[in-house]
This record gives structure tokens, C-alpha cells and sequence, in this order.
């Protein structure tokens, strides 16, 4: 089959579901990630054709696509802070929100000018890796350690550890039940389950049929059980000017903040994301 009318026919099928402009998108990162073939490529070449597996491909994609699943476990890959990583269902797809989150922490940590001396990091929750993997490229003289509870989420954050060749030591713990490990680090954040049972009204397809719900949701009674928990594990492993960062649903700003405060953390900050809600919190253990 010519692409042209394979392109005609994938438009087509999700014409009712998706609008235009994501459907391009679908098609043209489909086209790249089984062809090799960019945009360009294929304007340039308008007489390429496909064989029969790139339309079994294409074929399978569709149901994918027509059932909501997220173009990135389609691909199995996705980007962050422009690095490749892997993803499936095991974990959750990184979000660009996400990114903000490990730029503050790299700003913080150059400032603070911990930069000179070996510091140690650790990322609670860390599903792909995406965290632990982006700062562990960025400070290559950090020792970075990454805890799940998911098995096969960290065997996705291992492969994307060796993706992107940089050493992380992973632990599998549930963070609900640890008391303590038995190092401090300098800097500890988390990326926790936040979305409240009652929110999943609010959402779409796609998250809500896809993606791991043990990634993203918390009882409408305690939703703030994560960050109550590891603000404790925080004040026996963090080091005495350690920092710990968090990553919040946009309606616990002021109730994380009150609560990190009566647990004796200091300097706390509340960081807006790229859409202008409260997003990230950053506190110092003594
Ligand atoms: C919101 S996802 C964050 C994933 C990744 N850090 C990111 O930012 O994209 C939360 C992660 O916490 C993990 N998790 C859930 N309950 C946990 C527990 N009790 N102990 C440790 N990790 C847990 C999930 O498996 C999931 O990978």
C-alpha cells in the first residue's frame, strides 16, 4: 500500500476521536518509530509504500489508539528532560510537569554548590526512573538511589537506567512500611501517588483506563498518607542541611506545607508548574 493512503485510512479510523492536529502527531511518531521515516521524509517521497507488516503495524496501533491507549506504550517509548526512556504499563508515562520538578532540583543543588562534594540522592516512587535517571545524567558525581514497591516498574527503571548509562541503585521497598535505610542523603524527593479516588470522575481515557492506578491514586481519606510518611523517613534520612522535594497534587499546597512545618522542616517553598498551579514543594530537614 502507498503510505499516502495509509495515512488517509489511520486519519479516517480516529477522525471521531481524536481532533487533526494529535492524529498527525499519532501517525507521523508511528511512521518514525517503525520506518525511520521522518515528516520531511515522507512529504519528499510522496510514492513510498508499506509492506504487510508495517500494515499489521498500523492495524494494531488503530485498536490501540481507538481503545485510548497512550501513543507512548504503543511506541513503548517516550521523552524526558530530552532523554529516551522506556514505558508500558508498568509505569506511569512522565509528564512534563515532572521536568520543572528536576530543574528546581538542579538549581537547588548547583546553588547550594553541593555540586563540589558527592551527594547522595534518592527518589521515592520512582516508576520509569524517569527522576532519578535525568538527575544521575545531570550530577554526574551523585550517588542516586531509586525505591518502588512495583517490581516491574524497576525493571522498566533498570533498562532505562543502562539506556541512558548511568549507575542508580534501585531498592524495592514500600515506603508506607520503611523505617529507615541505613545512609542519609542530601537531597530526597518523591513524585507520589496523589490523585484522590474522588477525582477519577475528572479524568480522561486514556490515564484512567492505562496507566498503573497503584501510580496514581490515594484514599479520599488520607490523601496526604505519602507525604506524611516519607516527611518521617525524611527527618532520619536526610543529612543535617539535606532538602526534600516533593511533587503535589495542585489542591495540597497549603495543607502539605502546614503539615511539613509541624513536623519541623523549614525554608518550605511552594513552586507553581507551567500551568500556573501549585505544583512543588521543597523543604529543609533541620
Ligand atoms: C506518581 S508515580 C511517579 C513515577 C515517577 N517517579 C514519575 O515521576 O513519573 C508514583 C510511583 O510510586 C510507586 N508507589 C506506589 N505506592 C508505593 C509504596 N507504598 N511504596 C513505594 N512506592 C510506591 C508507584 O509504583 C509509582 O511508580
Amino acid at each position: 500500500m502507498m503510505l499516502q493512503d495509509l495515512k488517509s485510512n489511520f486519519k479516517k479510523a480516529l477522525v471521531k476521536l481524536y481532533p487533526d492536529t494529535e492524529i498527525e502527531v499519532f501517525f507521523y511518531r508511528l511512521t518514525e518509530h517503525k520506518l525511520g521515516l521522518k515528516r520531511i521524509d515522507l512529504a519528499l517521497n510522496q510514492l513510498l509504500t508499506c509492506d504487510d507488516f508495517t500494515n499489521l503495524f498500523f492495524e494494531d496501533a488503530l485498536t490501540r489508539l481507538k481503545n485510548y491507549e497512550p501513543i507512548q506504550y504503543i511506541l513503548g517509548a517516550t521523552e524526558f528532560y530530552s532523554l529516551p526512556f522506556k514505558v508500558d504499563k508498568n509505569v506511569l508515562i512522565p509528564r512534563p510537569e515532572t521536568e520543572e520538578l528536576v530543574d528546581w532540583i538542579l538549581e537547588t543543588t548547583k546553588n547550594q554548590k553541593q555540586i563540589a562534594k558527592t551527594i547522595k540522592i534518592l527518589d521515592i516512587g520512582t516508576g520509569s526512573g524517569c527522576i532519578a535517571v535525568a538527575l544521575a545524567k545531570n550530577l554526574p558525581q551523585a550517588e542516586v538511589w531509586a525505591l518502588d514497591i512495583s517490581k516491574n516498574a524497576l525493571n522498566i527503571a533498570r533498562q532505562n537506567a543502562d539506556l541512558n548509562e548511568v549507575s542508580i541503585r534501585f531498592i524495592e521497598a514500600n515506603i508506607l512500611t520503611l523505617e529507615t535505610l541505613s545512609t542519609k542523603f542530601d537531597v530526597i524527593l518523591s513524585n507520589p501517588p496523589y490523585v484522590k479516588q474522588a477525582e477519577k470522575l475528572l479524568m480522561k481515557p486514556n490515564v484512567l483506563n492505562h496507566e498503573p492506578h497503584l501510580a496514581l491514586f490515594v484514599n479520599n481519606e488520607n490523601p496526604l498518607i505519602f507525604y506524611d510518611k516519607i516527611a518521617d523517613f525524611a527527618k532520619t534520612n536526610l543529612s543535617s542541611d539535606g532538602t526534600l522535594f516533593f511533587e503535589i497534587n495542585q489542591y495540597f499546597g497549603a495543607e502539605l506545607s502546614a503539615l511539613l512545618k509541624q513536623k519541623g522542616f523549614t525554608n518550605i517553598e511552594l513552586k507553581q508548574d507551567l500551568f500556573a498551579v501549585d505544583r512543588m514543594v521543597k523543604a529543609w530537614g533541620k
